[in-house]
């Protein structure tokens, strides 16, 4: 009788307790969900570099570099995990991680990043299967989310291999539900190459979505199987600026600063582009071993802030005159930012007159409003008023960009 006692109040102890567990998790309501990415987010990713060669170590090395190089400072702070750190579900369905490459499970590799003042990523897919034919949460989306709250997990690359005839809004809202029934703030992003115009349904479901197939570090040309080039990226971007916002912005695609054949002019054009169209700053290079150069773009401060301006205004292509382009952005405070792109392969001798501006003031852009003090953002120099006609070379393949400063 008293065993059965003991049992019983035993076994009420631990319902007590599981109830307990369960109550603590509290949903996310949507306009928290919603306030998560206000500007552009700002981190690194293991991809372009580094493919499927991800581990524990790798990941840690990066969050030291991360805070070190004074990454960090300049804002960025996601450290996403993409590819490959899965292996297989055990027998709950729990997602598995690749025990060799990452011994102390993602729970301490989350702790670690977090210990640096960052924040931790990981990819899935809404396929049965990744794009390297890992587990795909398809069927798990739930059971994950949790999986990923209880990590500590807080953003989410998910990705569309082998969707088979999923209905791509409904396969993303699905994945957003989970995350808040999970209860951890985790940033979405939508990774279906643009194929199914997620501009179009993205908002509110997740935070950014990618507008192009896969980025490679090439300029001009087109690499491997179906992947894209900087320019590509930009004009696959150009027209969808009534999409961005505080909340959700349009993915150009992650950087490859620091990676691959590009110039150093045709880094500084993909990086200040980057910033003019409101685009996530996920960087894509080996953050451990980066040259000044590289560091010294990844950080410039002063095109950072045009990324990240409250406004969320992404840039129009305000004059296209063919390989020559004028892009501009609407700032907070009547400020606007304008980039002089060289897609020519001669220098671009640029004489403007900011007063002949007659045509076109849609958008906020009117360099006649205010009287404005114009500032360039790479040599970190006033360089003429807008009464000024500004004067300029600019290389082939490389940018001016400018800060309107209302006087
Ligand atoms: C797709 C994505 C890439 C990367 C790979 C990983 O191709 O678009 O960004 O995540 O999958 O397999």
């Amino acid at each position: 009788m008293k065993r059965k006692t003991t049992l019983l109040a035993g076994l009420f102890l631990l319902m007590l307790a599981a109830g307990t567990a369960a109550a603590q998790v509290k949903p996310l309501t949507d306009s928290l969900y919603e306030a998560l990415a206000p500007t552009p987010p700002m981190g690194w990713n293991s991809w372009n570099k580094f493919g499927c060669n991800v581990s524990e170590e790798l990941i840690k090395g990066v969050a030291d570099a991360m805070v070190e190089s004074g990454l960090k400072d300049a804002g960025y702070e996601y450290v996403v995990i993409d590819d490959c750190w899965q292996v297989s579900r055990d027998e709950n369905g729990n997602i598995v991680c690749d025990p060799e490459r990452f011994p102390s499970g993602m729970k301490a590799l989350a702790d670690y990043v977090h210990s640096k003042g960052l924040k931790f990523g990981l990819y899935s897919c809404a396929g049965s299967y990744t794009c390297q034919g890992r587990p795909g949460s398809k069927g798990h989306q739930f059971q994950d989310a949790l999986q990923y709250a209880r990590w500590g997990v807080d953003y989410l690359k998910y990705d569309w291999c082998s969707s088979d005839g999923q209905n791509a809004r409904a396969a993303y809202q699905t994945m957003s539900e989970a995350i808040k029934a999970a209860g951890r703030p985790i940033v979405l992003s939508i990774c279906e190459w643009g194929e199914n115009e997620p501009w179009r349904w993205g908002e509110g479901i997740g935070h950014l979505w990618r507008v192009t197939p896969d980025i490679r570090a090439v300029y001009n040309g087109v690499f491997d199987w179906g992947g894209v080039g900087v320019l590509q990226c930009i004009d696959a971007d150009a027209d969808l600026y009534p999409y961005a916002g505080p909340g959700h912005w349009n993915d150009a695609e992650m950087l490859e600063v620091g990676n691959g054949e590009m110039t150093l002019d045709e880094q500084i054009t993909h990086f200040s582009m980057w910033c003019m169209l409101a685009a996530p700053l996920m960087c894509g290079n080996d953050l451990r071993n980066m040259d000044r150069q590289t560091k010294e773009i990844l950080t410039n401060k002063e095109v950072i802030a045009v990324n990240q301006d409250r406004l969320g205004r992404q840039a129009i292509r305000f004059m296209d005159m063919g390989e020559r382009e004028i892009w501009a952005k609407p700032l907070a405070d009547g400020e606007i930012a304008v980039c002089f792109m060289n897609r020519g392969e001669t220098p671009w001798k640029l004489s403007y007159n900011w007063l002949d501006q007659t045509m076109y003031f849609a958008r906020d852009v009117n360099f006649r409003k205010y009287e404005y003090t114009v500032r360039d953002l790479w040599k970190h120099k006033d360089i003429c008023t807008s009464k000024d006609r500004l004067e300029a070379t600019i290389a082939p393949h490389g940018v001016l960009m400018v800060r309107l400063r209302v006087r």
